[in-house]
């Protein structure tokens, strides 16, 4: 199954294997597609939509979209940059998120893109929710207002560390992150090594006691804006 696919981004040729999603293909080809539940090694399962691409001029999540000869697919047009900025508007306003109080600051995924689309302050009102703090457990703390569902605590959990220690409860705007134990992550075996620990794209899942080991304004995204590592990566 290597057969060779092409197809374009935005007019440009992408020449892709069988089998390869759409973001896959475009991340080797040195063309970003915003994305935040997606990471590298996990299977996606295409929940926060921000990497929604236009295929054939339908809408589809690039994370999950296999490749298909001829394709035509559009990534950088208004409507979509719209959409997406619609999404991260979104997701500032149903937590709470308060940068300049995060540890994680500098290294969010979520206020990089943030940043990446100029969002200075969210057009939609804030909703301020009551989210709980879990801090039982002696490594590690679950923050909840900082939490955007992306679920990937849940797949690597799951699917690397093989203990499931995380997943969803409730719908809507009750759905939130639990543990699987009665009650709070100290009572469950997550461990401070297990992959999951340090997979959040927020600070909503942090490890405990290495606060500010890099300073901030040293931090990954205070440098370069959160894709550039794929562009850069452009060979013409
Ligand atoms: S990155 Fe594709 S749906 Fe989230």
């Amino acid at each position: 199954m290597s057969e060779n696919i092409n197809f374009t981004i935005d007019g440009v040729e992408i020449k892709a294997k069988h089998g390869e999603t759409i973001l896959e293909a475009a991340d080797k080809a040195g063309v970003y597609i915003p994305r935040l539940c997606y990471m590298k090694g996990l299977i996606p399962h295409g929940s926060c939509r921000v990497c929604t691409v236009m295929v054939n001029g339908r809408p589809q999540a690039a994370c999950t979209q296999p490749v298909v000869n001829g394709i035509v697919v559009e990534n950088n047009t208004p409507a979509l940059q719209t959409h997406r900025r619609n999404l991260i508007d979104m997701l500032f306003v149903e937590g709470n998120h308060f940068c300049m109080f995060c540890e994680k600051s500098g290294n969010c995924e979520l206020q990089a893109m943030a940043y990446r689309f100029g969002i200075a302050a969210p057009k939609y009102p804030y909703s301020f929710p009551a989210k709980d703090i879990d801090a039982s457990h002696p490594d590690i703390f679950i923050d909840r207002n900082r939490c955007i569902l992306c679920g990937r605590c849940v797949s690597t959990s799951r699917d690397i560390d093989g203990k499931s220690t995380f997943g969803f409860v409730g719908r809507g705007p009750h759905k939130k992150i639990a543990v699987n134990a009665d009650k709070d992550l100290g009572d469950t075996n997550a461990d401070v090594k297990d992959k999951a620990a340090s997979s959040c794209p927020v600070g909503a899942l942090m490890i405990k006691r290495v606060g500010y080991a890099v300073p901030l304004g040293n931090r990954k995204y205070d440098k370069k804006p959160i894709g550039s590592e794929i562009e850069s990566s452009k060979s013409n």
